[in-house]
């Protein structure tokens, strides 16, 4: 049985399983979250270049979340002490800003999340570093096609499962491996909070879609097998393969007939190429 509560505004929110609906200011806060983190990911667009360490793009977005107002809501999550994840190529999330150089022919996700007056907006988007292959090119393509489908299903009365069918007869259609270690999440006050948003699922399962909520949708699509592993750094999950991976994600409030994005790109650059 699955459990909602209704958000009033004043009560404290916690990690107890239910699925929070919220109201309007609840959105207004998201929208504003929201959209900062989509201009992070938006100044970053030309940042992203043969030579540039991950590190620096990290500096970037820690400056531009605490210039917004807002904070990096990674920085101490669970140990973690960078301002975002950035994974190149094989890497499927949660890479760790170094002093790698990024190279010609590399792709790359950079995921954000300013937690601003308490909402959290969270978002990644890929990146083309110079000249990309054809097949490396069409994977991200193709995730982006999978994150919009996915975002489609999603309006009252659809179920969660819905999302997951849909984005894994897309990605399974040009045989590649959808990974299954990682969900979206129900996002809001908290960073990560009930539902699991899975992103390979049987339609017409899992709890129904209700106006108020408030989750992420972010695929991890592999060129290859979906099997991934955890590097010794306790964050870094590659694929097993070695194959690429790449990922987008929005984060999304359930209205009454269908669903807001609150992390759309204001410039509309919500896929490569950005140029
Ligand atoms: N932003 C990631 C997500 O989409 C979570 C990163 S947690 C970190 O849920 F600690 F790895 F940064
Ligand atoms: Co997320
Ligand atoms: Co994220």
């Amino acid at each position: 049985m699955t459990e909602y509560q209704t958000i009033t505004g004043d009560e404290t929110v916690i990690r107890d399983g239910t699925i929070k609906l919220h109201g309007p200011e609840a959105f207004e806060g998201m929208r504003r979250a929201g959209r900062l983190a989509a201009e992070i990911l938006d100044a970053l667009a030309p940042m992203v270049q043969p030579g540039v360490t991950t590190a620096e793009l990290d500096d970037v977005v820690r400056q531009m979340t605490l210039d917004g107002g807002a904070v990096p809501a990674t920085l101490g999550y669970r140990g973690y002490t960078h301002s975002c994840c950035i994974s190149i190529n094989h890497v499927v999330c949660h890479g760790i800003p170094s002093d790698k150089q990024l190279k010609d022919g590399d792709i790359v996700n950079i995921d954000v999340t300013p937690l601003l007056d308490g909402w959290h907006g969270d978002t990644s988007r890929m990146y083309l570093v110079g000249d990309v292959s054809l097949k490396a090119r069409r994977l991200v393509d193709v995730t982006h096609e999978c994150l919009m489908i996915g975002i489609d299903q999603v309006k009252p009365g659809a179920r969660l499962g819905d999302i997951g069918a849909a984005i894994q007869a897309h990605a399974e259609q040009f045989r590649y491996g959808v990974v299954r270690e990682f969900c979206g999440h129900g996002l809001g006050r908290l960073f990560h909070d009930a539902p699991e948003v899975v992103h390979a699922a049987k339609a017409g399962t899992g709890p129904e879609l209700r106006p108020g909520m408030f989750m992420t949708i972010e695929p991890m699509i592999n060129l290859g097998k979906p099997w991934v592993k955890l590097l010794s750094d306790g964050w870094t999950a590659v694929t097993r393969d070695k194959s690429l991976s790449a990922q987008f994600e929005h984060s999304i409030g359930i209205t009454e007939d269908g669903c807001e994005i609150f992390t759309l790109s204001p410039r509309g650059l919500d896929k490569p190429p950005y140029a």
